[in-house]
């Protein structure tokens, strides 16, 4: 068997589920609109077949998806240069899904512990969709033969399904089709924490509002926010060592550091030996110099719906051209009869 060798391709996806907060922008949109500018094929995807696993209300999964491509575009993701496309609009992410639902095996699955977590104590009244969820991310991923996934610590697992399911499928068929994908973990600095309690995640289901600063925030609420964040009575340290036992310092300290393009140690040795009453200030006015214009542009895109329809069909048509032939060839390979 010869070794194919895949060219470099960068997918990810995000779930149109609403409310982007500073953690999907740091985490995952900033991160992939730096990909798309290292000259890589890059496809960033709006999964709202996976978002229908748990109950969607259609004309806020609608909104929630334009929204969301939105959030793309202000955050620098160019439709020209990236393939932006919501995954229904692609209809061979859920036709290889079928494959690999018949791929994976039920004990794989059952592994998942996102799965687990979601579904809770109520795993019988779970849809079939959220338990093969995986299989359907395994297929978004595959049928671009994508190399590298951009994802945060939580999707680990579902990366390694992915790299389970491409080698048993080109074991069982004796092919060398498709990549064993890597996964592109995010740092620790781009992990962005409640402004409330620096130990847990920012987060939309926060009850807090002031937990986390949203992508749609005007200056003035990222100023307020800011101001109102959780610190301690301690100045900075000049070390990152001296952040340890300071979840909150640190939090504000890695969202000026991921804002600033600086390392936290770099910050550290601006601001080390600053008080709260000097650093917040300074952060207010990256945060809201950053983030304000990014949340104008979102508004401006917002009131021509139409326009971010049509730039997301334009980026399935060219997401298909690549997805179609590899779906081509899966079905070739697994005996399907062509005509
Ligand atoms: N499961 C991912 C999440 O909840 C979203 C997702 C779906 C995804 N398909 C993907 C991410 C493919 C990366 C690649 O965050």
């Amino acid at each position: 068997m010869t070794e194919v060798v895949h060219t470099p391709r960068v997918f990810s996806g995000i779930q149109p589920s609403g409310d982007l907060h500073l953690g999907n922008y740091l985490g995952a949109l900033k991160r992939f609109a730096e990909a798309q500018d290292q000259g890589i094929e890059t496809l960033y995807c709006m999964v709202d077949l996976h978002a229908i696993t748990v109950w969607q209300n259609p004309a806020d999964l609608k909104r929630a998806t334009r929204e969301l491509a939105a959030g793309f575009i202000a955050s620098g993701i160019d439709p020209e240069k990236s393939m932006l496309f919501n995954q229904s609009q692609v209809p061979e992410h859920a036709q290889l899904a079928w494959i690999f639902n018949c791929v994976a095996r039920m004990g794989w699955l059952n592994r998942m512990t996102q799965f687990k977590d979601k579904a809770g104590k109520n795993r019988e009244n779970a849809s079939v969709g959220l338990f093969a969820y995986p299989n359907l991310m395994a297929a978004d991923i595959l049928i671009y033969h994508a190399t590298h996934v951009p994802v945060g610590e939580d999707q680990k697992q579902h990366i390694e399904l992915t790299r389970d399911i491409a080698t048993k499928f080109n074991h069982d068929y004796g092919v060398d089709f498709f990549p064993i994908t890597e996964p592109v973990i995010e740092g620790a600095a781009t992990r962005v924490m409640s402004l409330r309690d620096g130990s847990k995640k920012m987060s939309k289901s926060d009850p807090s509002d002031m937990s986390r600063i949203t992508m749609t925030d005007d200056a003035d609420a990222i100023a307020k926010k800011i101001r109102k964040a959780k610190t301690d009575p301690e100045a900075l340290p000049s070390e990152v060592e001296g952040l340890k036992e300071r979840a909150e310092a640190r939090n504000l300290v890695n969202i000026y550091a991921a804002l600033s393009d600086n390392t936290v140690d770099q910050v550290l040795s601006d601001v080390g030996g600053k008080q709260f009453s000097e650093f917040k200030p300074m952060l207010v006015e990256l945060a809201v110099d950053k983030l304000a214009p990014i949340s104008t542009e979102m508004g401006r895109l917002m009131q021509d719906p139409a326009e971010i329809d049509r730039i997301l069909a334009k980026g399935a048509q060219k997401a298909r051209a690549i997805a179609a032939p590899i779906l081509d060839q899966t079905y070739e390979i697994v005996g399907m009869v062509r005509g």
